[in-house]
């Protein structure tokens, strides 16, 4: 679907782009203007209400008007459009409920109730699409999201989201902190956190977040002895874990920017070299292999979700691993991209169709789109189309099985803490910060359409 379909279909018209706090809250002119690389060109304005009481059915009607595809009629057969209304309308009337009749609605009892409802939303449609889910990160246990009711109530919302990848809890500093003493509690409670989803278990072997006794040994490590201990902590996991993880992410982030498909210095490549990630995946492999496990082995990465050097290393990985009899099942495509500097639908899917060729599965493991601050409509138009085409590669390839967002809830994004100035890049935001209810933003609306255009299709 082109950006001209999205503006037709109403994704961008009033009431889909959601402002941030302290952005917004007034009406607004919204003036969209196609790409010039777009096929056809076109202009959509409108009078645009930023305020999150305006209900998403109004856009949809709207569209209607406007264009013979309207969103209602693109949708599948499950009746997508008046259950999409029920999930926007719910959110919108608590949101209406906060702002301006707080004292007859009690709030949390809606957005609570509208988060465990049964509304068709990303997760029913990826699967409707042939993927095995639509999931997300969360940083769970021990944080502001992990109390955060109704933060957590949308996250157990298995409509929108059947997969939970944790964001921190089974990194090496976590799982053993101590050499050869291993922690689990933390994993354990995200298991728990995340039952009934299936978990991308994340990551094994990393340059980050890792243990004072790998980083700063008190005896200088050789190749042999930190060898050993890579191999001991990749074995002791997926014996742990088993098949409760749907995949390992068993080596993170290995190959370099610059020059890019380069190995990246880390204590891993400056002690072992290259033979690091071989050994990981060989420790891997024999532990699914002596266990009977059917857990799948990925190697994720970022910037390798388009052809260049970085991508075509990590297809040499995957090749040099199935040419030395190692089990390596998928790729993970991290996506965390920046409004207007995304790769297109089609090199995105080129890029995935180019891994799968090497008989390996894709995910987009770490999807976000981030702006820079403040969000104007012009980004924010911009965002919605970027999640679109990263959504709509992955539904046109078979092989890629599923997308998962890196967090839901601006609240929560890992993003203005790391690249100062820049955020907005979640599905979800909170008008009223931590603990009050999430809005929908423009984007998911972008990713549900990437996702039921498969279903029509099919
Ligand atoms: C709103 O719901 C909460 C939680 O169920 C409850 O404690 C509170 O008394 C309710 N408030 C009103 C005004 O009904
Ligand atoms: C194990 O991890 C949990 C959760 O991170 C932490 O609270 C606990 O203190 C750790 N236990 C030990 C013995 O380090
Ligand atoms: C470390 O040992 C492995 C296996 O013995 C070998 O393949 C690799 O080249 C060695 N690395 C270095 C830097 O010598
Ligand atoms: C890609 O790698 C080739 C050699 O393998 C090199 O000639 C080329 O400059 C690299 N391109 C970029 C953009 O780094």
């Amino acid at each position: 679907m082109s950006l001209r379909s999205l503006l037709t279909t109403g994704l961008l018209a009033a009431g889909a782009l959601a402002a941030p706090p302290g952005y917004g809250g007034s009406t607004v002119t919204v003036t969209v203007t196609e790409k010039a690389s777009c096929s056809a060109s076109t202009s959509h304005s409108t009078s645009h209400s930023t305020s999150h009481s305006t209900s998403h059915s109004t856009s949809h009607s709207t569209s209607k008007a406007s264009t013979p595809k309207t969103y209602a009629t693109s949708t599948p057969s499950s009746s997508h459009s008046s259950t999409s209304s029920t999930l926007t309308s719910s959110s919108a009337t608590s949101v209406t409920t906060t702002t301006s009749s707080a004292a007859n609605t009690n709030a949390s009892t809606t957005i609570l109730a509208t988060a465990t409802s049964t509304s068709y939303g990303l997760n029913d449609a990826a699967k409707k699409a042939g993927k095995l889910w639509f999931g997300t990160a969360l940083d769970v246990p021990g944080t502001g999201e992990a109390q955060d009711p109704y933060y957590i109530a949308e996250f157990d919302n298995i409509h929108d989201f059947g997969e939970a990848t944790p964001a921190n809890i089974m990194k090496y500093e976590f799982t053993e902190p101590e050499a050869g003493v291993f922690n689990y509690t933390g994993a354990e409670e995200f298991f728990t956190a995340a039952a009934g989803k299936a978990v991308r278990c994340h990551n094994l072997i990393w340059s980050s977040e890792l243990p004072a006794f790998i980083t700063a040994p008190t005896v200088p490590w050789t190749n042999a002895t930190l060898t050993a201990a890579l191999r001991r902590h990749v074995t002791t996991l997926v014996e742990h874990f088993g098949d409760r993880c749907y995949s390992l992410d068993v080596v993170n982030e290995a190959f370099s920017d610059s020059p890019a498909g380069a190995y990246s210095a880390n204590v891993w490549y400056n002690t072992i070299g290259p033979a690091y990630v071989v050994e990981a995946f060989q420790a891997a492999s024999d532990a699914v292999r002596a266990n009977n496990l059917a857990v799948k082995l990925y190697y994720n990465d970022y910037n390798i979700e388009y052809l260049g050097n970085k991508s075509y290393a990590a297809q040499a990985l995957v090749k040099d691993l199935k040419n030395r009899g190692i089990q390596i099942d998928g790729v993970g495509l991290e996506s965390h991209f920046i409004a207007g500097e995304t790769p297109a639908k089609a090199a995105q899917q080129a890029n995935m169709e180019a891994f799968t060729a090497l008989d390996v599965d894709v995910v987009v493991t770490e999807l976000d789109v981030r702006l820079t601050l403040p969000p104007t409509v012009a980004s924010e138009s911009q965002q919605v189309v970027d999640y679109y085409n990263t959504v709509a590669a992955c539904v046109a390839v078979p092989r890629c099985v599923g997308i998962v967002v890196w967090d839901f809830d601006d609240t929560y994004s890992w993003i203005p803490g790391t690249f100062p100035g820049q955020g907005y890049g979640d599905l979800f935001l909170q008008p009223g910060g931590a603990n009050t209810p999430l809005v929908r933003k423009a984007p998911y609306d972008g990713v549900l359409e990437a996702l039921t255009g498969a279903a029509e299709a099919n």
